[in-house]
């Protein structure tokens, strides 16, 4: 295969972040700028202050990323930049800043799914790790099953009827009170609780698609949270334990389908910010082994969003031969 060496760009959320990753996955270099405390203030994403913040920080990290890396734009194989889905302003942010170095370096643009690069994330985790494989992709914005079948081929076996499950770790610490971003302060605050303290549904549990719901769920902390009856690391244990109980239950389907189908998988794989969870894994570890998988996580650092899936992503795009022009769109939906 053609040697590549990628520069990624990923704006599609609240995380300004670059990185340059090589055709053997060695992150060259990798940086980050986390827009946190412009939005704690709202308890959320405000799309057009993120996309302002994107506009103010691209430009010195693709500066930081060459000078680290001892590269300067000549000498880089392609540039993938996150063209979707997302909060469209901070897409355009971040798409347009490719196309423009793009065009400035004479190198093929990259038009990267922002699912697509936490798709192939594992793959750069673990040389190891071929296609076919089975994911359960759960981030801020989507929470699926698909069968990773290729680079660009994928089959959708499920996704949420209504809530992603870390806007459900977000909104359950929106009502605990424990501020913003969600996920891992949920998290934290679970260590210290007790899982079987509150009863809490199992949405979907029972349905035969191996769908997820959960809305039910963070309505049903609320409840919990203004009854009065129960401490608050207790509510957030409770309520990890049952997305825990989901994930592994609706994996367990999709895992079953496949085999029903006598589709041969090499890998049961996790990605996306919720994947950087540590209380989720032991679970799923336990369900991949039941069915003579191993289970693939990447390290929390490249669950959450990041430069070096959008790079990597490009590099095996790039490889391929599947590179795009500068007519390309931005896209705030995309579904892979
Ligand atoms: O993949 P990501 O960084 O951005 C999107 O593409 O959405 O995922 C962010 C989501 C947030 O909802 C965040 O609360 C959740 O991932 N998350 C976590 C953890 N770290 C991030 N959820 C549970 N436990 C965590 N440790
Ligand atoms: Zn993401």
């Amino acid at each position: 295969p053609p040697m590549a060496l990628v520069l990624g760009l990923e704006s599609s959320c609240d995380e300004t972040a670059v990185a340059l990753v090589d055709n053997d996955g060695n992150i060259i270099s990798s940086h980050l700028a986390t827009q946190e405390i412009l939005h704690r203030p709202y308890g959320g994403v405000v799309p057009e202050i993120a996309a302002r913040a994107h506009v103010e920080r691209l430009e010195p990290l693709v500066r930081k990323v060459l000078n680290e890396s001892g590269k300067n734009l000549s000498e880089i194989d392609a540039i993938a930049a996150t063209a979707g889905p997302g909060l469209i302003g901070g897409v355009m942010v971040g798409f347009v800043t490719g196309k423009a170095l793009s065009l400035a370096c004479k190198k093929p643009l990259i038009a990267i799914n922002h699912l697509e690069g936490h798709a192939l994330t594992p793959r750069l985790a673990d040389k190891t790790l071929s296609f076919p494989y089975l994911l359960l992709l759960i981030s801020g914005g989507h929470c699926q099953i698909l069968l990773v079948k290729n680079v660009g081929e994928y089959r959708r076996l499920a996704t949420t009827i209504d809530d992603a499950g870390g806007e459900a770790f977000d909104k359950t610490a929106k009502i605990l009170g424990l501020g913003f971003p969600g996920g891992p302060a949920v998290e934290r605050e679970a260590l210290n609780g007790d899982p079987m303290a509150v009863p809490l549904p199992r949405p979907l549990i029972k349905s035969k698609e191996p769908h997820f719901s959960f809305a039910g769920l963070k309505t049903a902390v609320l409840r919990a949270y203004q009854s009065g009856i129960y401490k608050r690391h207790d509510i957030a244990a409770s309520f990890q334990q049952a997305v825990i109980d989901c994930l592994v239950n609706r994996s367990e389907k999709a895992l079953k389908k496949i085999e029903g189908e006598n589709i041969q998988i090499n890998a049961f794989v996790i990605a996306g910010g919720m994947a950087a969870n540590q209380a989720i894994r032991p679970a799923l570890t336990d369900l991949a082994e039941a069915h003579n998988l191993p289970l693939i996580a990447p390290p929390p650092s490249l669950c959450t969003d990041n430069g070096a899936m959008i790079a990597w992503a490009g590099v095996e795009r790039f490889r391929l031969g599947m590179i795009d022009n500068l007519e390309s769109p931005a896209r705030a939906r995309w579904p892979l």
